[in-house]
């Protein structure tokens, strides 16, 4: 208990001193709760205003995929570049020591696997799960355009968004894209709007060399590409770079660093270009530099 007499009395007021108030400037966020801003500036870093994601969730509908048979082998060592790791409970629990103190985007969707028809999906991690791993982000994944699965995946979305609103937890929507669905900057601005609209506060999507610049300008929130297929290293330095160039504010890439020749050494160009306003060469040349032979 504070004592009740002696203390040094308050006079440093500063009176005539409007009091700051701090915008938060990350795209669409200004009016969240505290710890939804909270969580959303771990993964973004707040001084670029960008993050480096590092995907390694795809065993959830790929099993062992290449690169990922032994994360502890393999990914842990590029885990301290990354800015967030996006992972399922599973791999988190078992793999990932907890003293990397990273922030999580946690894969809670869940359902079919390759073997099937992808995306019957329901939310697999309750929002209790979440909460006890310390997420600081929700990844559902969203189907729009899937002539079965677009409203039921809109739905998880919407849940996962009701339930991270009540506890500050933003949700990260992912769009899938079909194999029939073109990914043009149409569709792509369409589905990226859509995920938005529906209140993700963070929007992950495909980069598309035409007109990419007007999915990011259409989206109301922070819009971070996915990697895709295996790239040579230079061609993904030169799809991160345009990605930035054209409004996204950061990559979530898996396949294109976990499966480099040297992914510890990829991932810190991929960060020289997204944090540092690298060009494709220069952070090619780093790539090559860092690489060990
Ligand atoms: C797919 O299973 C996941 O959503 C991945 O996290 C996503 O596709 C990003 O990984 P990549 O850069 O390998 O496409």
């Amino acid at each position: 208990m504070a004592e009740e007499t002696g203390n040094k009395s308050a006079r440093d007021y500063g009176i005539g001193i409007p009091q700051k108030n701090v915008l938060y400037e990350l795209k669409g966020a200004n009016n969240y709760d505290w710890g939804m801003k909270d969580r959303l500036s771990r993964v973004f870093n707040p001084k670029s205003g960008k993050t480096v994601m590092l995907a390694f969730d795809h065993g959830y509908i790929m099993g062992p995929t290449s690169g990922l048979e032994r994360i502890d082998l393999t990914i842990l060592p590029i885990l301290e570049h990354a800015d967030c790791l996006m992972c399922t409970r599973g791999v988190l629990r078992t793999l990932i020591p907890p003293t990397f103190n990273k922030p999580i985007s946690l894969r809670t969707s869940a359902g079919t696997t390759v073997l099937n028809d992808l995306n019957d999906e329901c939310i697999g991690v309750e929002i209790e799960d979440a909460i006890r791993l310390n997420a600081s982000m929700m990844a559902v994944m969203c189907a729009i355009g899937d002539k079965q699965f677009e409203g039921l995946t809109i739905r998880n979305l919407c849940k996962s968004i009701e339930t991270g609103n009540r506890y500050g937890i933003p949700t990260l929507g992912v769009n899938a894209v079909g194999k029939e669905l073109t990914r043009d900057a149409r569709y792509l601005a369409m589905a990226a709007r859509v995920v938005a609209e529906n209140g993700a506060q963070v929007v992950k999507t495909y980069y598309c060399a035409e007109g990419f610049e007007q999915v990011t300008a259409a989206c109301p929130v922070p819009i971070v590409i996915a990697g895709g297929k295996k790239l040579p290293e230079l061609e993904a330095l030169k799809m991160a770079r345009s990605a930035i160039d054209q409004g996204a504010l950061g990559v979530d890439m898996g396949r294109n660093i976990f499966q480099a020749e040297d992914p510890v050494a990829m991932i810190q160009a991929v960060r020289h270009v997204v944090h540092e306003d690298a060009k494709p060469q220069a952070a090619f040349e780093m790539y090559n530099d860092l690489k060990t032979s």
